[in-house]
């Protein structure tokens, strides 16, 4: 460990030892949180004070539920807030165009290849070596809830935040497509289950989705709150919102040029899920510990296909626990 951040052997065991745990969906409840067991020692390390995190002025942080569109939300924030040095293609006009476009990253790499995913870098040991050598400002990912954030993140007027959130119906469905991939019997009843009672992978779901939108309105200059669903309806709109939050708001000459269009079909679903590093079969660097190939983050990229797993009455069921727990927060799905 080159940081000198991760708990040594002993200590972790006797942090994690008598947590509750779920070893088929390999999760651990640690601080009250069901997070993904590979994760919890870089969480430590991230939580360190003086530690694991080194902020830094400008970092933008993406956070997220897995399953409610980090993979977009990485390409069109890093797409974004690259576009100096590398300007997002605009149409291609043939072949030869297609082919000398595709220097830019998002052509060649897979968007977690763009943007690191905070726990899993310093679950590695890989944490502030990878972090430190990112130019400013900074872009980094986390599933991590609000609260189990460092102070140094969340207290930071110089640290943002964008979260994205979406339906939680919605988001089950591609978590058990996705966990399918470890898991094929899986029933979608267990997953259905545990995430009702709050005990799936990053839950309590609602807990996480109200910690970020409570940020969002204590402090919305450092707390971004966007949804999927207000992405698919109008992608250019939430383009300029996170523009504008990150300080690079697009001049009349972008805006003039096309720029926001270009981004948004850059970061497209068809255009994403289409490219060779995505069809591949390969893995990521970044992600070839947990297994899943690049194209497994591409898959329907839609809302409501829920309606094709879950009776109206799991629906009706799901929905009225979570407008429970939101109640009274502003917040409904
Ligand atoms: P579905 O499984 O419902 O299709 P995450 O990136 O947080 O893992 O979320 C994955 C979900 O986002 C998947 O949903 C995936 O298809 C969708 N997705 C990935 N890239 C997308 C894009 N560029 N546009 C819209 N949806 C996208």
């Amino acid at each position: 460990d080159p940081g000198g951040v991760l708990p040594q052997e002993e200590e972790y065991e006797s942090i994690v030892s008598s947590l509750p745990s779920n070893p088929k969906l390999q999760l651990l409840c640690y601080q009250g949180k069901w997070l993904l067991e590979s994760w919890v020692p870089g969480i430590i390390a991230i939580q360190r004070p003086g530690g694991g995190f080194a902020p830094r002025r400008g970092d933008v942080v993406l956070a997220s539920l897995p399953k409610c569109g980090t993979t977009w939300l990485k390409a069109l924030a890093f797409a974004t807030m690259a576009r100096r040095a590398h300007p997002p293609p605009p149409p291609a006009a043939g072949d030869d165009d297609e082919r000398r476009q595709r220097h830019h990253p998002l052509l060649r790499l897979n968007p977690h290849d763009c943007v690191p995913s905070m726990e899993k870098l310093f679950a590695a040991g890989l944490g502030s070596k990878i972090m430190d050598a990112l130019p400013s400002p900074r872009l980094m990912a986390t599933h991590v809830h609000h609260s189990l954030l460092p102070a140094s993140i969340t207290d930071n007027p110089h640290c943002k935040i964008i979260y994205i959130c979406r339906d939680p119906k919605d988001m089950i469905v591609s978590l058990w497509h996705f966990v399918r991939r470890r898991l094929p019997e899986i029933p979608f009843l267990e997953l259905f289950e545990s995430a009702c009672e709050g005990r799936c992978l990053s839950s309590p779901i609602w807990d996480h989705i109200l910690g970020y939108w409570n940020a969002s309105k204590t402090r919305p200059e450092t707390v971004l709150f966007l949804r999927y669903e207000e992405l698919l309806h109008d992608p250019a709109d939430s383009v300029r919102k996170l523009a504008r939050f990150v300080g690079q708001p697009f001049s009349p000459e972008e805006e003039e040029a096309g720029v926001v269009e270009d981004i948004v079909r850059l970061c497209s679903f068809e255009r994403m899920k289409n490219l060779e590093v995505n069809r591949a079969a390969g893995l990521s660097p970044v992600l070839q510990q947990n297994a899943y190939t690049n194209g497994s983050f591409f898959r329907k990229g839609g809302t409501g296909d829920w309606a094709n797993h879950m009776t109206p009455e799991m629906a009706e069921r799901l929905d009225a626990i979570v407008e429970e727990k939101l109640r009274g927060s502003g917040l409904s799905f």
